[in-house]
């Protein structure tokens, strides 16, 4: 155990300091240029994080809720794999500044070489002042990369594509995918917004690392097509992020928390990560009724559907009521 704060909280304490060098109104205006920028037409010509206010914004506004999505996401492969592993060397594309460095750090302790690519300077810069606040990720290197048809990456045990499919174009989604699994040596983590775009972004990047001879490690429990209908229904999760002051300011009202909903998926390269996927997967909120749970799973054998655990089934009904959104089932022998 860690005598010294984790790196959630390291984080969230310098999150915090960015904003005392942003007036509270540039602030709230920079998140306001933010938020209209990602609403345009994806992808961009050039970067949308341009200019210190912009990385500043993105940092304080962004960062906690895809730091905390792809906590989830890298806690989805964490439980699928042996528990004495842990990536030897991490590459973060489109890593922006730097929440799934963050992530990788918080769900494997430990220093290790770690690489951040991302075309705009601003929120390497960023990153790089970030970073220097968690002692284990203060060594990484922060590197300007377009990501391109010609991208090549350079081999790392683990390579994360978080919330970045969705500014590219089709050509680059697919250059990015395809760089992502020749270079990782385990595993590739890709993470998007819980949205149908961002839920079809994942499908496409899961079915070209499968393509690839990767397997899927979570949150499906088989590595076969996806049974959700495109247009009916889209995989996602949801994780809880607690408000920063910007959030509150710019939000208004007294939340001190939101949802995140995101979608994922962790593959390995099984030759080199052996992984046991979740026997079935709980892909909606569990709805609790008077004695007995709802479950809506995704199953092994490629299918979904609902259990019904009653109040008959002693232990499981209740670990069937501690069970959330995401976790697997039945919940691991602890
Ligand atoms: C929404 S941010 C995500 C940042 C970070 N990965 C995270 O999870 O918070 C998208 C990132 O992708 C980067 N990006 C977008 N298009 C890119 C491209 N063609 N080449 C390199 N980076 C790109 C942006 O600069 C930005 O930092």
């Amino acid at each position: 155990m860690r005598d010294h704060a984790s790196p959630a909280e390291t984080l969230r304490t310098a999150l915090a300091g960015l904003l005392e060098d942003l007036p509270p109104k540039a602030a709230a205006q920079a998140v306001d240029r933010l938020i209209a920028n990602y609403r345009g037409t994806t992808p961009t010509g050039a970067p949308v994080l341009r200019d210190r206010a912009d990385v500043t914004a993105y940092a304080a506004y962004r960062m906690p809720a895809t730091f905390e999505a792809a906590r989830s996401a890298l806690d989805g492969l964490a439980a699928a794999v042996p528990a004495d592993w842990s990536p030897a060397d991490h590459t973060d594309v489109g890593g922006g500044t730097g929440a799934a460095t963050w992530a990788v750090n918080a769900t494997w302790p430990g220093a290790r070489p770690v690489t951040v690519l991302d075309w705009a300077e601003p929120a390497l810069a960023l990153g790089r002042e970030i970073a220097a606040a968690n002692p284990e990720l203060a060594p990484a290197q922060w590197r300007r990369a377009r990501i391109t048809a010609a991208l090549d990456l350079d081999p790392a045990a683990l390579v994360t594509v978080s919330y970045v499919l969705g500014e590219l174009t089709g050509a680059d989604r697919e250059a990015v995918v395809d760089a992502a699994a020749r270079a990782a040596g385990d595993a590739v983590v890709v993470v998007e917004p819980g949205t149908p775009d961002g839920y079809a972004r994942v499908i496409e990047a899961r079915d070209r690392l499968v393509a690839a001879g990767y397997r899927v490690a979570a949150p499906c429990p088989h590595s076969a097509a996806c049974p959700i209908v495109p247009g009916e229904d889209w995989c996602h999760f949801s994780v809880r992020v607690a408000r920063s002051s910007l959030h509150r300011q710019v939000k208004g009202g007294s939340l001190a928390y939101e949802d995140e909903k995101f979608s994922y998926v962790a593959a390995v390269r099984p030759a080199a990560l052996p992984a046991v996927p979740a026997p079935l997967r709980v892909v909606r909120k569990p709805q609790i009724r008077k004695g007995q749970v709802l479950l809506d799973l995704c199953d092994a054998d490629g299918t979904l559907h609902r259990e019904t655990v009653t109040k008959r089934h002693g232990a499981l009904y209740r670990a069937a009521r501690d069970t959330a959104w995401g976790d697997a089932w039945p919940p691991p022998a602890s």
